[in-house]
């Protein structure tokens, strides 16, 4: 017999609540620094319970083969910054792959890992666009701490107001600097800091539907759906639909 709407709702909840049941197990990476990761976890009332080893009910449930735009809409933070960044970059008449990468540009902080952004940014999205894309992406992370004039991009001021005036790019990041200064791709990792840093506005609502074209024709989605393929970085995006898996 069909179930009724309450029926489907309690059955629903109750499932949730026994997923809710699962022992979590967070990351070393998620605390380290909150509690000192040399320590062992205090103990667990782990009797009769398993753990968590898939999807978290706490979280909205991903499609079975998520997209780019399932990330944006479930998993990913606001997105205001991104998409106002790949608005500007679009009206300053810049090539659709450069749209592409300032769409892109932020989304480890936005659902991954903040330190070092630049790079797993890259590295999440490098099987699936051109390698200009990933590479931009990945420099931009060190574009941001040096002005080119030429471009009328300075050193931002918001950076001595977070860092402090006396802040100094550690020596790795001076060095990748002055090897993008003489890559062919200077140019496209330029415009995304340059495009980047004005793009900040709370007033400003642009949908992610606005860049359905650009995505569709630059960013490769693999069919079985991402993390869900055999790329390079599935895994880092099934980590991101599934954070508290315990292995
Ligand atoms: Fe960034
Ligand atoms: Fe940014």
């Amino acid at each position: 017999m069909a179930m009724t709407s309450l029926e489907r709702a309690e059955a629903a909840e109750h499932a949730m609540s026994q997923e809710l049941d699962r022992i979590v197990v967070k990351s070393v990476i998620y605390t380290s620094g909150d509690r000192d990761p040399r320590q062992p976890l205090p103990p667990q009332q782990s009797q009769g319970k398993l753990y968590m080893m898939g999807h978290d009910p706490r979280l909205p449930l991903m499609p079975e083969k998520p997209t780019l735009f399932d990330f944006f809409k479930y998993r990913f933070g606001p997105s205001a910054h991104v998409l106002q960044s790949a608005r500007l970059a679009k009206k300053n008449g810049v090539s659709e792959k450069i749209v592409l990468a300032c769409l892109l540009h932020d989304i480890s902080v936005m659902g991954f890992i903040r330190g070092d952004h630049g790079y797993w940014g890259a590295q999440l999205v490098e099987p699936y666009v051109d390698e200009e894309v990933s590479w931009a992406i990945r420099h931009h992370q060190v574009l941001r701490f040096f002005a080119d004039e030429s471009y009328g991009y300075k050193y931002p001021d918001s950076y001595v107001r977070l860092f402090g005036a006396d802040y100094q790019p550690e020596p790795h990041i001076q060095e990748a600097y002055r090897r993008a200064r003489e890559h062919k791709w200077y140019e496209t990792c330029r415009l995304i800091t340059v495009n980047d840093l004005y793009a900040f506005d709370p007033n400003v609502k642009v949908e992610l539907e606005e860049f359905t074209d650009v995505v569709g024709r630059h960013f490769k989605q693999p069919k079985e759906g991402l993390g869900f393929d055999q790329s390079p970085s599935a895994h880092m995006w099934r980590t991101m639909n599934h954070p508290t898996k315990y292995l």
